[in-house]
């Protein structure tokens, strides 16, 4: 019996690959390197000492999808896989809705048909659009307000339809808040894309000198000093999270909601002192106009999973920013970085 883990080459699939090899779980593990690398695989081999198998598939092609089915004995499912970027999905939606419900349609289909009903889906803060108070509760109303919250939006609708229409299905929807952060050995981490849209990659980068200054989208905003408040949470928690959502599936079919996220709010300018302290030298930063789309505060309550799920983020800001830093000074160009 084995974990299927979609999208485990990416940021934070791999960290929970090392998670659940660690917890003695069996993986098996499918990616298309779209936004991820083979040597994040290398990494999970390396950090654990465990082996595991590989489909370079895309979940689009569900006949791949099928024969991973076939050929594993597949008891749940962590469904990682999609894109990510907000301001690519304003632009381009129809991709982001293409890739992001279709190959989930595939993934949960090829469930059923093999008789897998046990599903953690990565959902998103965003679903809260613009919420009205912080801290954000599971409760809370939901909206879209960009095409990449709607693909979430929709997967987090059609799971709680599925289970009314099929109470056999137990349906996990793990609301991620900022994660940041890395693997404490340095061999696995964040390696976006181009440039880095999300701040902690692009602080990263300036200050491995890869970029010359970070943007400060924004100053003006209503909190303790102008910049916007979010709640980063350390993606080895985020990682230990699915570990435990993946001990509550196995106890009655259900939709069951958590927020994961530490409960505490840092600014931007909190993140970049935090940041400086880490790497020991300064960062060049420069205000810039607020970015479109962007909230004043966005923190979580993190209860629900600490009571239902005995779940905790054990790290604080500044093992985020030590970790994020260790990464990027040893792999400059992230995984591109030549071995010594
Ligand atoms: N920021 C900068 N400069 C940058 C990048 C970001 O000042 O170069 C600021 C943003 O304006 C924002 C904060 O840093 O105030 C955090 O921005 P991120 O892009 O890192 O994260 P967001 O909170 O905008 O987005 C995250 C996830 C999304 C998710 C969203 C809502 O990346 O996937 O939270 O939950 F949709």
């Amino acid at each position: 019996m084995a974990i299927l883990v979609t999208g485990g080459a990416g940021f934070i699939g791999s960290h929970t690959c090392v998670e659940l090899l660690n917890a003695g779980e069996d993986i098996v593990v499918m990616d298309n390197f779209y936004n991820s690398n083979s040597r994040a695989l290398d990494g999970i081999r390396k950090i654990t000492g465990k082996d595991f198998k590989f489909y370079e598939d895309d979940m689009l092609d569900i006949a791949a999808v099928d024969q991973i089915f076939a050929e594993n004995d597949i008891e749940q499912v962590i469904h990682f896989a999609g894109y990510k970027c907000v301001p690519e999905s304003v632009q381009k939606p129809l991709m982001y809705y293409s890739n992001n419900l279709r190959g989930t349609f595939n993934i949960l289909e090829t469930m059923k048909k093999y008789g897998c009903t046990k599903f953690v889906f990565s959902s998103s803060a965003t679903v809260y659009g613009i919420p009205a108070t912080v801290p954000v509760k599971e409760d809370f109303p939901l909206s879209a307000i960009n095409p990449y919250g709607s693909t979430k939006l929709i997967i987090e609708n059609l799971c709680r339809e599925m289970y009314a229409a099929d109470n056999t299905w137990t349906m996990i929807l793990l609301r991620y808040f900022n994660p940041v952060g890395a693997h404490e050995s340095g061999l696995i981490g964040e390696d976006p894309n181009g440039i880095p849209n999300n701040l902690m990659p692009y602080l990263t980068q300036v200050a491995v000198g890869r970029l010359p200054y970070l943007n400060i989208f924004g100053n003006d905003y209503p909190t303790p000093d102008g910049t916007c408040v979010r709640d980063y949470i350390h993606v080895v928690d985020l990682a230990v999270g699915h570990v435990k959502a993946l001990k509550k599936l196995e106890e009655k079919p259900e939709v069951r909601v958590y927020n994961l996220g530490t409960g505490h709010g840092y600014s931007v300018l909190d993140v970049v002192h935090a940041f400086e302290k880490a790497c020991g030298h300064e960062v060049k930063y420069q205000i810039k106009p607020r970015r479109a789309g962007d909230i004043a505060m966005c923190y979580c309550d993190p209860t629900k999973a600490k009571e239902e799920l005995g779940w905790e983020a054990q790290y604080g800001i500044e093992e985020m920013c030590q970790d994020s830093w260790r990464w990027q000074s040893q792999n400059p160009d992230g995984y591109a970085t030549e071995e010594k």
